[in-house]
C-alpha cells in the first residue's frame, strides 16, 4: 500500500476513535480521584476519549487505559496549571476545599480554581480549551430570584459547606463575566446518588428541577454522561446548564 494512503488511513482512525462520529477529544480532569470526577473519567474513557486525570497524588489513581494519563497537578500551582492546559481540548473541574485558615467564600477552591483555570486559559491564546466547571445546586433559583442556597435551613448546614455553597455561587458569577474563554457551568440536582449509568435524565438552566415526587436528584453516573455530552456538543458554551431526573 502506498505510504499516503497508509497517513491518511491513520489521521482518519485517530480522528474517529471515538464513539462512531465523535472526534476524539483530550479531556483534562481534575478532580479524577473524586466522587464526581471518577465517574468523568470513566464515562470519557468509554467513550473513546483521551484522558489526562489530574491529582496532587496520582498513585491513587489506580485505573489502568491505554487512553488514561494520571499526572500530578495542583489547581494552586499556576505553572503546573499552565503545563497541563496548552494542549486540551477541555477542561473539567470537579473539585473542592477550603483554601488557607480564613475560611470564607472566596477561599474555596471551587472559586480560585475557576480564576485560576481562566488566567491560564487566557494565556493559552485562540484554540484554548473549553472549560466545563462543575458547580453547585445552590445556585440554582427556586423561585425568581431566589437561590436555594437562600432557602436551605443554617441549622442543618456545617459552616464549611455553607462557604463551599458560596464560593460556587462566586465562581458562577465570575465566569459569567468571563467572555472571551468558552466556559459551561454544569450544575447537579439538590442530591447526588449512587444509581446506574440511565443515559436518561434533564437538561436545565438556571431553575432547579424537580421529579413528578418532589425529589431533586442525578446520580453521579448521569451526570458524568451530561458533562461528556457538553464536551462532545458545546450546547451550552458560555451558560450554566443544570442536571436532573
Ligand atoms: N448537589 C450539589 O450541588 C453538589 C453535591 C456534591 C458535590 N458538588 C460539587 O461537585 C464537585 C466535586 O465534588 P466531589 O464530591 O466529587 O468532591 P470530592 O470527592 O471531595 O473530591 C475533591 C477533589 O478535589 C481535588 N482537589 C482538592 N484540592 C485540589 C487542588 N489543590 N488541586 C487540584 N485538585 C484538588 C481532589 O484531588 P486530589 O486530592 O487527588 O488532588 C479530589 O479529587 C465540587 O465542586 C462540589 O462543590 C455539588
Amino acid at each position: 500500500m502506498k505510504p499516503y494512503v497508509l497517513l491518511l488511513m491513520f489521521a482518519f482512525t485517530a480522528a474517529f476513535s471515538a464513539e462512531e462520529g465523535t472526534d476524539q477529544l483530550q479531556i483534562l480532569v481534575y478532580g479524577a480521584t473524586g466522587k464526581i470526577g471518577t465517574h468523568v473519567v470513566e464515562e470519557a474513557l468509554q467513550r473513546g476519549h483521551l484522558v489526562t486525570a489530574v491529582s496532587r497524588d496520582p498513585s491513587r489513581i489506580k485505573k489502568q487505559h491505554e487512553n488514561l494519563t494520571a499526572i500530578t497537578g495542583d489547581l494552586l500551582d499556576l505553572q503546573s496549571i499552565e503545563l497541563l492546559v496548552e494542549d486540551k481540548d477541555i477542561i473539567i473541574v470537579s473539585v473542592r476545599g477550603m483554601i488557607g485558615k480564613d475560611k470564607k467564600p472566596e477561599n474555596t477552591l471551587q472559586y480560585i480554581a475557576a480564576r485560576n483555570i481562566v488566567g491560564q486559559l487566557r494565556g493559552v491564546g485562540g484554540g484554548a480549551a473549553r472549560l466545563i466547571h462543575v458547580g453547585g445546586s445552590g445556585s440554582l433559583e427556586v423561585e425568581p430570584g431566589v437561590l436555594y442556597a437562600d432557602k436551605i435551613p443554617r441549622v442543618f448546614l456545617p459552616k464549611s459547606l455553607e462557604h463551599e455553597i458560596q464560593g460556587q455561587i462566586l465562581a458562577l458569577e465570575f465566569l459569567r463575566t468571563v467572555n472571551d474563554i468558552d466556559w459551561s457551568y454544569a450544575t447537579p440536582a439538590k442530591n447526588f446518588t449512587n444509581g446506574e449509568r440511565t443515559g436518561e435524565f434533564r437538561i436545565g438552566g438556571d431553575v432547579l428541577m424537580e421529579d413528578d415526587r418532589g425529589k431533586s436528584r442525578i446520580s453521579r453516573a448521569d451526570f458524568a454522561v451530561a458533562l461528556i455530552d457538553e464536551a462532545e456538543k458545546a450546547d451550552h458554551v458560555q451558560q450554566r446548564f443544570s442536571v436532573a431526573y
